[in-house]
């Protein structure tokens, strides 16, 4: 058994968060970043929000990976070493852990230190074979591998969720040039997406009517206000998630219900009744548009798999050898 620990630190700390919250909430549409989402309050609500009957692509996902697990494996192929970018609990990659052909390793990458060895203690135990090494790390910085004592055959990124249609197009391309420049040539891409489809059922998942969406979102002020000094009046704002089609995604926007004034360490941010916060985009794509970004980024669309409905996919992309 290998078994190397080898991680690096590289979390946004109290300052970040404060730059930032005051940077977007400073700028004529206000914003704030989603990767303020998930701490562990939020980390707990997205878990509930997987399992909410609207929320369709978790599930949907999942269902993918366990149908056609071996079909991934053979295209991942021997001694690949898989990457896999804000793993979290690692709980996708598990089902096509026994479908993996002598991994080289399996390299997750996540913000939340706890989160990621608790999980790596937990799948090296079912997988004792598979070097697991992990990173804690924000990987909006530069990707590097940790030493291995097995040289790869190809490298693997494993990308799945829709975090991809989160970026716009443009800074998808550029994300997804960096993974390929990662990889190399002979490298691979895994991907999850949302796909597009009708309006009513894309705005459902983002509206659930227990509202376990909004209490997602609105935790973000309620995380400002626990970390930041402020003093946001929570009910005075709220939840709203369009279907834009023009732009073919869903906009989640954090609206002031009246005029108001609100403090965070000091400084004074006002609002206009209706006036939103802008925090997160996911872009939904049909597999054609999904291709053509990662075209874009060097990539080639090797395999397309999805449900019986096409409610979500996962492709497969490769980088040619040169
Ligand atoms: N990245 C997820 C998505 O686009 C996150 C998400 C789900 C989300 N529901 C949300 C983000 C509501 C903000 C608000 O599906």
């Amino acid at each position: 058994m290998t078994q190397t620990f080898t991680s690096k630190d590289n979390i946004p700390d109290h300052q970040e968060f404060l730059q930032d919250v005051i940077a977007g909430l400073s700028a004529p549409q206000k914003t704030l970043p989603y990767k303020y989402f998930y701490d562990e309050k939020g980390s707990q609500l997205f878990d509930q929000i997987c399992e909410l009957e609207e929320y369709y692509l978790t599930r949907t996902e999942q269902h993918i990976l366990q149908e056609r697990g071996a079909e991934m494996g053979e295209w991942i192929g021997p001694h690949a070493l898989l990457f896999e970018p804000g793993a979290g609990s690692s709980v996708k990659v598990e089902t096509l852990f026994p479908h993996l052909h002598t991994p080289a390793a399996y390299v997750p990458v996540d913000i939340s230190r706890e989160h990621l060895l608790a999980s790596t203690e937990r799948l090296q135990k079912r997988f004792p074979h598979i070097p697991i090494v992990p990173v804690v790390a924000d990987y909006s910085s530069p990707f590097s591998t940790p030493s291995l004592e097995q040289t790869p055959n190809r490298i693997v990124v494993f990308y799945p969720g829709s975090t991809i249609g989160n970026f716009p197009p443009e800074e998808a391309v550029s994300f997804l040039k960096r993974l390929s420049n990662f990889v190399g040539p002979g490298g691979g891409l895994l991907i999850g997406f949302d796909v597009k489809k009708d309006k009513a059922r894309l705005e459902a998942a983002y509206n659930d009517k227990k509202g376990v969406t909004a209490a997602f979102h609105m935790n973000l002020l309620e995380r400002i206000n626990r970390e930041l000094r402020a003093n946001i009046e929570l009910t005075q704002f709220a939840h709203h998630a369009p279907f834009n089609e023009d732009k073919s995604r869903i906009e989640m926007h954090l609206v002031s219900r009246c005029p108001q004034k609100v403090s965070i360490a000091g400084r004074t941010f006002s609002f206009e009744e209706g006036e939103t916060i802008f925090t997160e985009c996911s872009y939904k794509h049909t597999p054609e548009k999904l291709a053509a970004i990662a075209e874009k980024a060097g990539f080639v669309r090797d395999v397309f798999w999805t449900d019986q409905e096409e409610l979500f996919g996962v492709m497969a992309l490769s980088i040619p050898n040169e």
